[in-house]
Parts: structure tokens; C-alpha cells; sequence
């Protein structure tokens, strides 16, 4: 059987870093807050000069050389991200061209913090349907320059970065075993942007509030310490594995302590989650592969392991996916 293998990971975090003790300045928080209630210690900020295109660019090339495949043999590139460098053309098709992928279709993916687990669904249908051999999934955002810092609730949760996978056909056991996507468009309020786009369009009146998040952060704690065992329960009934295959889980990052809880509810002992908000915050669709690379640098993965992933985020979405390494 044809299967899509991740053949490569890579990751581009940027240079600069804003810890909880530089958020006590620019809003009404304090590092014990952010620690305690999220797992959270510091997150990446881009430079003035640096788009999206360029995170995703920077982590997809590290992937590439990751799997020892040119830039020249990618058939496709999926780019999950909901910070677009611009509204049209797609940020997949200015990473395209940043990668000297020649060859390769590009496309873009948002679905918010589920993102990557969709491009990663779209990959493995591109590949298992024998329509391309060598897919690019890149996911990533930059938040710090759009992000109101002043508004505490959701400023203190996010940050830049973007992580990568490059996926090959292969024949075999390896790779890809199951995908699952989930979404309840009626939820879309539990976690939104309602302006700067064509409900809402930019006016000299709401402009300076454009980027303002409305989330009920509560209500989606709940539901994601439900969604997250139910997704992954898909993955089970899916494939025939159980949670004692499971070598680790790596979920979307959003809050610690969802993801213990989460894991609890699954009966997944605590050594198998793998976690790395402390480091980076909430990177959105760039979380997974972000913590996938970090998984693989800290030698927590290793060839045959059983790897689940699972996501919970606006839309609200949500999705789990389990690859055998
Ligand atoms: N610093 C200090 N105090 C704060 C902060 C802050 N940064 N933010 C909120 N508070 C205050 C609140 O005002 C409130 O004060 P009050 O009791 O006087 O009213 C108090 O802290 C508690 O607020 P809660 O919102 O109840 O805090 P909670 O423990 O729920 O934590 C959080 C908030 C971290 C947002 C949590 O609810 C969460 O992580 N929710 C899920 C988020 C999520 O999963 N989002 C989806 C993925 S993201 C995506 O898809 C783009």
C-alpha cells in the first residue's frame, strides 16, 4: 500500500524572544498568571522585515534538507497558516517561490489551530490518490504584528514561528495511518476576529481595533478537553490501535493544562505528552510540526514509534492524525 511518509521536519523560530516578565509591560498580566493557567514562559516575535512567507520558507527549507530532497523535486506546496502575507496571492505560492519549488502546485490552508492537521490530510490524499509523490507542509504564523498586546486575555497566548514536514509516497507500513477532521461552524463565535474581512470590512472607524480577539476561553477549554480524546478515539477505531501503541502524543498547543487534562481523560501517562508551549506559546496551525521538530530534537522519536497527533482550535475545529515513524 501506498503510504505518505514524513521523510523530514524542520522548524524556524525567530531570533528575538519576549518572556512573561516583558508582557508585565506591555499589558496587565504577571508571569505567574501566564505560567500557571497556560504552561506558557516566552514566546518568538518576528522581525519588522519578516512575513509569513518567510517563516514557512525557512522551516520548509529545513525540512527539505532534513529529508535530503531538492527544492526542485516538490510536487506540491501546502502552506496552513491564518496570517496570511497578503489577502491574494496565496502565502503557499509566495513560499513556492521563496523555495525555488519550481515544480510543485502551492495552495493555502487555514483552518486555524487544526491547520496543520488539515494540510496534512490534503497531503496524504494528493499522495495516496497517486496524484503527487513529494508534498511540502508548512504551517506557521506571525501574530506579534497584528496581536493587541493590551488586551491581556488573549495577547500573552500567542506566538511567531512556523514548522514543516515534507511527505513522500512510499510503499509500506510507515508513514501516515489515519486522518480525522472535525468542524461545528455554529461555534464559530467561541473564538473569532470579526474584522478586516468582507463582513466586517476595514473602515477609518474600526480600524484600530481590526485585529481585537474575541474568545471565550472557558468554554473552549471545556470543549477541548472533551474534543481532544474524542478525536483521537477516531484515530483508534480507525486503524485498530489502541492508546498503549501510542509512543507519544504530540497535540496542538494551546493551554498545559488542557492538554493534561486531555490526556488524563485518554489515560495517556503523562511521559507520553509531549509538550512545548513553555517554549513557544500558541503558534495556531504551526504548533504541531513546531513540536513535532522539537519531539525529533529531543530524541523522543524514534523510527517505528507510533506518533498521535490531535488539535482543538476556532472554527471550531479540531482533528487527529496517527503516523507510524
Ligand atoms: N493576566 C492576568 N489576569 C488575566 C489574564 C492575564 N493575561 N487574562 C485573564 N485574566 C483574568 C481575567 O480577567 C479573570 O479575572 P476575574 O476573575 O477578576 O474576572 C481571571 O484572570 C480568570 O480568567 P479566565 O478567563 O477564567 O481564566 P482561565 O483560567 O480560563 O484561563 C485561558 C484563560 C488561558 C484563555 C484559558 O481559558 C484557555 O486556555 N482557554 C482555551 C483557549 C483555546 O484553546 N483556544 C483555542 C486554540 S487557539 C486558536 O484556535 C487560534
Amino acid at each position: 500500500m501506498i503510504r505518505a511518509r514524513v521523510v523530514g521536519t524542520g522548524n524556524y523560530l525567530p531570533e528575538k524572544i519576549l518572556t512573561n516578565k516583558d508582557m508585565e509591560v506591555l499589558c496587565d498580566t504577571t508571569d505567574e498568571w501566564i505560567q500557571q493557567r497556560t504552561g506558557i514562559k516566552q514566546r518568538h516575535v518576528a522581525a519588522p522585515d519578516e512575513a509569513t512567507s518567510d517563516l514557512c520558507t525557512r522551516a520548509a527549507e529545513n525540512a527539505l534538507k532534513d529529508a535530503g530532497i531538492a527544492a526542485g523535486d516538490v510536487d506540491a506546496v501546502i502552506c496552513c497558516t491564518l496570517t496570511p502575507d497578503y489577502m491574494f496571492p496565496s502565502t503557499g505560492s509566495v513560499v513556492q517561490a521563496k523555495l525555488g519549488a519550481d515544480n510543485a502546485a502551492a495552495l493555502d490552508i487555514n483552518a486555524a489551530c487544526s491547520g496543520f492537521l488539515y494540510g496534512l490530510a490534503t497531503a496524504n490524499a494528493y499522495i495516496q490518490s497517486g496524484l503527487y509523490k513529494t508534498v511540502v507542509v508548512t504551517a506557521g504564523e506571525l501574530v506579534s504584528n497584528r496581536i493587541i498586546y493590551k488586551n491581556r486575555d488573549t495577547g500573552v497566548l500567542f506566538g511567531d514561528g512556523a514548522g514543516a514536514v515534507v511527505l513522500r509516497a512510499e510503499e509500506g507500513e510507515r508513514g501516515v495511518l489515519s486522518m480525522y477532521l472535525g468542524s461545528d461552524g455554529k461555534s464559530a463565535d467561541m473564538l473569532i476576529m470579526h474584522k478586516g474581512g468582507s463582513k466586517v470590512p476595514p473602515k477609518p472607524d474600526n480600524v484600530l481595533d481590526i485585529f481585537t480577539i474575541q474568545m471565550k476561553g472557558q468554554e473552549l477549554f471545556k470543549r477541548a478537553v472533551v474534543k481532544f480524546p474524542e478525536a483521537c478515539q477516531k484515530a483508534f477505531d480507525s486503524t485498530g490501535l489502541t492508546i498503549d501503541d501510542v509512543a507519544l502524543f504530540v497535540p496542538h498547543q494551546a493551554n498545559g493544562r488542557i492538554l493534561e487534562a486531555a490526556a488524563q481523560r485518554m489515560g495517556l501517562p503523562t511521559e507520553k505528552l509531549y509538550m512545548n508551549i513553555d517554549r513557544v506559546a500558541n503558534i495556531v496551525a504551526g504548533s504541531i510540526p513546531i513540536a513535532l521538530h522539537h519531539a525529533r530534537e529531543d530524541g523522543r522519536i524514534k523510527d517505528g514509534d507510533i506518533v498521535l497527533l490531535a488539535s482543538f482550535g476556532a472554527g471550531v475545529t479540531w482533528g487527529s492524525s496517527l503516523i507510524r515513524w
